[in-house]
């Protein structure tokens, strides 16, 4: 195999995890007898630093032509006071956009040995493995109008989703869960918003086509106390972009660390892969950050970006042998003293994927 990759380090820990993800794709070249050609690319605070938009075009033209896309994060609080378009945060949206990755998967699961790192109950947590499918190029965070009025007395965002966005993305959802365990959990707020109502109909619809997938509703606010209470009860969760932003930094909490979540957007060209943690600017630059996420994010680039199943479960196998061996980072280690650094967890996972069998 033959790949391009565009990588897109960012800001805050950014660029340590992407190294780490990067150090993790050319064992896997090596191992498999892959050629993967992997560019960076500025994008956030690191791009609109040297004087260029959030989004460069020459990084927007690499990603669009990549086969997939890694990104480590974006978010700066320098930039917390500027205009919102030119934020960080503004690159990666428009990226989205541009990518039409519309379907946003964010899986998030005990891994065996750290139970111990959640702060729920073992009772409580045993058998937690699910899958969020987060609408991820439309609603809230796209809708028009929106804008602060001029004096500052009132702010507008709207709320817009439309049929064809509904329907793909709940496709989406029931396909995940016919791979799982065939349970979909539609999650809106059907009691107060108009657009969730639109939501939970077409859902209901297009249900018909998956007789297979048991389908249940729930309000984001329940979804949001029974993810804490019995977060085993639930298989694939599919929301709108907002609710799917929200319950999985809650569903990272509860495995253990948000450093641990990786994610996959998709669309119809490249995929853009990248944990789900943010910038975290007070670990930037120092080697604490959590690499796992980011790591598993390359298994889901080679899994769902370039159809190589065989290296991403050898990679989420790596990551599997590195946790159950003891390796930790501090956001995991219950004493610090033994904890590992961003490069030297990286490492670990690196040494186990090269020993293990192809
Ligand atoms: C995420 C992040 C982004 C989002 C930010 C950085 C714009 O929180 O990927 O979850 O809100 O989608
Ligand atoms: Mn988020």
């Amino acid at each position: 195999m033959n790949a391009n990759l565009a990588l897109l380090p960012g800001d805050g820990i950014g660029p340590e995890v992407l190294e780490a993800a990067a150090a993790v794709l050319r064992a896997v070249a090596e191992r498999f007898g892959h050629t993967l050609e992997m560019r960076t690319w500025p994008i956030g605070a690191t791009a609109l630093r040297s004087g260029q938009p959030a989004l460069p075009p020459a990084t927007r033209e690499a990603c669009l032509s990549a086969d997939a896309v890694l990104l480590g994060a974006v978010g700066d609080p320098e930039f917390d006071d500027v205009p919102r378009a030119q934020r960080p945060e503004a690159g990666l949206l428009e990226l989205r956009k541009a990518l039409q990755t519309y379907a946003n998967l964010r899986p998030a699961k005990v891994w065996p040995g750290l139970e111990g790192a959640s702060p729920l109950k073992p009772e409580r947590l045993a058998g937690t493995d699910l899958l969020i499918v987060r609408e991820l190029t439309g609603g809230l965070y796209f809708g028009e109008p929106r804008g602060v009025s001029p004096d500052r007395d009132s702010a507008v965002n709207t709320l817009p989703y439309s049929r064809v966005e509904i329907e793909r993305i709940a496709d989406v959802g029931f396909k995940a869960a016919q791979g799982r365990r065939r349970r979909l959990t539609s999650v809106d707020k059907a009691n107060v918003l108009e657009t969730s109502e639109l939501w939970r109909s077409i859902v209901i619809e297009r249900a018909a086509r998956y007789p297979d997938v048991e389908l249940d509703h729930m309000y984001v606010d329940a979804c949001a106390m029974s993810l804490a209470l019995e977060p085993h009860r639930f298989d694939v969760v599919v929301t709108q972009n907002l609710f799917g932003d929200i319950l999985s930094d809650e569903a990272g909490a509860i495995v253990g660390s948000l450093g641990l979540l990786p994610s996959a957007s998709l669309g119809d060209g490249p995929g853009l892969f990248e944990p789900v943690h943010g910038s975290a600017p007070t670990l930037a630059g120092r080697n604490l950050a959590n690499p796992v996420g980011a790591i598993a994010s390359a298994a889901m680039l080679l899994r769902h970006g370039l159809g190589a199943e065989a290296e991403a479960s050898a990679v989420e196998q790596a990551i599997e042998q590195a946790l159950a061996d003891g390796c930790r980072t501090v956001d995991l280690a219950s004493d610090d003293a033994t904890a590992l650094g961003c490069a030297g967890m990286a490492q670990a996972i690196v040494d186990r994927l090269a020993r293990s069998t192809p």
